[in-house]
């Protein structure tokens, strides 16, 4: 990323938001946030920019945009998600903004039981799915609806999905790298990392792919 960048982050109060918005600030970045408690944010709240709110408001999209170079949307709520495609509603007025307001690069990470637009899950992930996370459905379907959308109607912005698969809040496991192999089992923490970087790889861009911890990591 370039010096003093402005980065707009969804689900900054969440497991893997928490982490994220360290990186951004450990770099000199300016980071807004979105929160519906900001008081969650702890210690890291006198160092961003916090706006009340939720997603599912009558946002001002514009303003909250201003001055942004990179969103990043860390965003779930599995019960929200159960009747309606919350994530999606909002990235379909997200991304409009962001052309309004010149923002061009996007992150969200989704999950790796979220099957890409371009092939379906691999028979061991759809099982698990259906069975012991079968209460993260809604959540899934929702995630798929955002990548449908955004590889047929938002190309013209620099998109990337990680599909993380992510296991525990634990120490660090590695390094993380995009992978069409099966997901590793992850820390909030490392994935977190990983789209950090993912915001600043052109090779990325357009991808909806899962990580894997590289040779040396301990891959699930
Ligand atoms: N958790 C996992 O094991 C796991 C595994 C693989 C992939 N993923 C994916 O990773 C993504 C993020 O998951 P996570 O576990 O890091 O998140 P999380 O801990 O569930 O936190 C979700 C974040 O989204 C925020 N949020 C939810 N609804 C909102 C709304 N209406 N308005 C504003 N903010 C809202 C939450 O704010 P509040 O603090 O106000 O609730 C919180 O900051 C999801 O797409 C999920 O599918 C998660």
């Amino acid at each position: 990323m370039s010096p003093s960048e402005t980065i707009l982050v969804f689900g900054a109060t969440g497991q893997t938001g928490r982490h994220f918005i360290q990186h951004p600030l450990r770099d000199g970045h300016r980071v807004r946030v979105l929160a519906r408690t900001p008081a969650k944010l702890g210690d890291a709240r006198a160092r961003v920019e916090a706006v009340e709110g939720s997603i599912t408001d009558d946002l001002d999209l514009d303003s909250l945009l201003e001055g942004v170079d990179a969103v990043v949307c860390l965003l779930g709520d599995a019960r929200a998600q159960q009747d309606r495609k919350v994530n999606t509603e909002f990235v379909q007025r997200l991304v409009p903004a962001m052309r309004r307001q010149g923002a061009t690069r996007l992150l969200y990470q989704a999950g790796a039981l979220s099957a890409p637009p371009d092939r379906a899950l691999p028979v061991g992930l759809r099982a698990v799915r259906s069975t012991i996370a079968r209460s993260y459905l809604g959540q899934h379907r929702d995630n798929e609806a955002v990548m449908r959308y955004l590889t047929d109607e938002a190309d013209d912005l620099a998109w990337v999905v990680h599909r993380a698969g992510i296991g525990s809040d634990g120490p660090s496991k590695g390094a993380l790298e995009r992978s069409s192999r099966s997901p590793s089992i992850a820390t909030f923490g490392d994935c977190a990392a990983y789209g950090y970087g993912l915001l600043s790889d052109p090779a990325a861009v357009h991808t909806c792919d899962v990580s894997s911890y590289a040779r040396g990591g301990s891959a699930a």
